[in-house]
C-alpha cells in the first residue's frame, strides 16, 4: 500500500492509480472516501471487497463540475439544480436518475446515481486528475466508524487498498446530505454536512425525512452502522450514568458528573454544533481504542448539523446484526 502525500506530483499518482483500476483512500471535506473509476465495475468491486460492504449498498460517485454530474444523470429536476447551484461544491450528494452507461454495481441495481461535488481541494484536484467520476464511499470497513484522518483509513484499512492519499483531517466531519428530489417533493435520505434549514432555505419548500422503512433497499440507511467496537448507549446531556466501571462518556459540552470514567471526550466546549460534528468521529475513534466496554454520549440538540450527529449516534448505538 503507498502513502502519498498531498503534493500535486503525489496527487498525480493516485490519480494514475485510480485511471489503471485501483483504489485510493482519499480526503475530503466530510470524511475520507475509498475511490475507484465509477466505469470501471472491475475496479468498483475492489471497494466493495475492501469494505466488505455488501452489493445492496449503493455509492456515491464524485466529480469535479456540473458538467459531469449531467453527464451521469437524466431528468435533474430544477429544484435538485437549484440545490447544486447553491452547495456545490460541499457536503451534499444528489440522488437522480442515473444514465445507463453508470454501471449497475455502483447503484445496487437503482435506477438511480448518487452524485456530488466535494470542497476539498485534494478532492478536487484527484478527481479533475483523473477525468473520471470517482466512486466513493466512506473508506471504512462496512459498519464500522467513518475515518476523519489518514490515520483512521490506515488503522482500518492497511494492506487492503492500493494507496491512502493524506491531506489532514476533514472540517466537516460528518458525511454529506443525501437529497432525492422528485414529483412529490424534496427528501433527505440521509442527515449530513447540510443542515435541513439551509435546504429549505433554497428550495422554498419544507424537507422531509424518506427513511429506512420507505427505502429498504438503499442502506447507508441500515440500522447499526457508524459503529464503534464498544456498545454505545445515547443518554440526555447531563444524565446521572448507572454504572461506569469500563464505561467511556462522549459529552457534549461538558462533563458535570462525579463518576469514574475511564474516557472523557468533549464534543464542544461552547456548545456549537459544527465542532461536534467535526470532533465526532476522531472522539468516538478514540473512546473505542481506551478500553471502554461501553460509551455513553450525550444527545445534541436536534437542530442544524445536530440532527446529522444523532442520526450517527442512533445508529452506532443500534443493535448490530450479526
Ligand atoms: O460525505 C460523503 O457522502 C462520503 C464522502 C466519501 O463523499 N461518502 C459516503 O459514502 O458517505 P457511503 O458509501 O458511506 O454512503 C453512501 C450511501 C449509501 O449507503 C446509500 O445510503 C446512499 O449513499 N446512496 C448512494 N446512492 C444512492 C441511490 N442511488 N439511492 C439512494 N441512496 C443512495
Ligand atoms: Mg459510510
Amino acid at each position: 500500500m503507498l502513502f502519498l502525500d498531498a503534493s500535486p506530483s503525489q496527487i498525480e499518482a493516485a490519480a494514475g492509480i485510480i485511471r489503471d483500476g485501483g483504489v485510493c483512500a482519499f480526503p475530503t471535506e466530510t470524511v475520507y472516501g475509498l475511490g475507484a473509476d465509477a466505469l470501471n465495475e472491475r475496479a468498483v468491486a475492489k471497494i466493495f471487497e475492501a469494505k466488505r460492504r455488501p452489493f445492496f449498498d449503493p455509492l456515491i460517485c464524485h466529480v469535479h463540475d456540473i458538467d459531469s454530474f449531467l453527464s451521469m444523470t437524466r431528468d435533474v429536476p430544477p429544484l435538485a439544480m437549484a440545490l447544486a447551484e447553491a452547495f456545490w461544491p460541499g457536503p451534499l450528494t444528489l440522488v437522480c436518475r442515473k444514465k445507463d452507461h453508470i454501471p449497475s454495481l455502483v447503484t445496487a441495481g437503482l435506477p438511480t446515481v448518487g452524485v456530488r461535488i466535494p470542497s476539498h481541494p485534494v478532492a478536487l484536484e484527484l478527481i479533475r486528475a483523473c477525468n473520471l467520476p470517482v466512486a466513493a464511499p466512506s473508506a471504512n470497513p462496512f459498519g464500522y466508524l467513518s475515518p476523519t484522518s489518514a490515520a483512521h483509513v490506515r488503522e482500518q484499512l492497511e494492506g487492503r487498498i492500493d494507496a491512502l492519499l493524506d491531506g489532514g483531517s476533514c472540517a466537516v466531519g460528518v458525511e454529506s446530505t443525501i437529497v432525492q428530489v422528485d414529483g412529490a417533493g424534496v427528501f433527505i435520505l440521509r442527515p449530513g454536512g447540510v443542515s435541513a434549514e439551509d435546504i429549505e432555505r433554497i428550495t422554498g419548500e419544507p424537507v422531509s425525512y424518506r427513511t429506512d422503512a420507505v427505502l429498504p433497499d438503499a442502506p447507508g440507511q441500515l440500522d447499526s452502522h457508524y459503529a464503534p467496537e464498544a456498545g454505545v448507549v445515547v443518554i440526555p446531556e447531563y444524565a446521572e450514568v448507572p454504572h461506569t466501571e469500563k464505561c467511556a462518556l462522549l459529552a457534549f459540552r461538558e462533563n458535570r458528573r462525579s463518576n469514574e470514567f475511564i474516557s472523557v471526550e468533549i464534543l464542544s466546549t461552547d456548545g456549537d454544533l459544527r465542532e461536534a460534528a467535526a470532533n465526532l468521529f476522531a472522539a468516538l475513534h478514540r473512546l473505542d481504542s481506551c478500553g471502554a466496554v461501553r460509551i455513553y454520549a450525550e444527545a445534541v440538540p436536534e437542530t442544524g448539523l445536530g440532527a446529522a450527529i444523532m442520526n450517527r449516534l442512533r445508529k452506532a448505538a443500534a443493535p448490530k446484526v450479526p
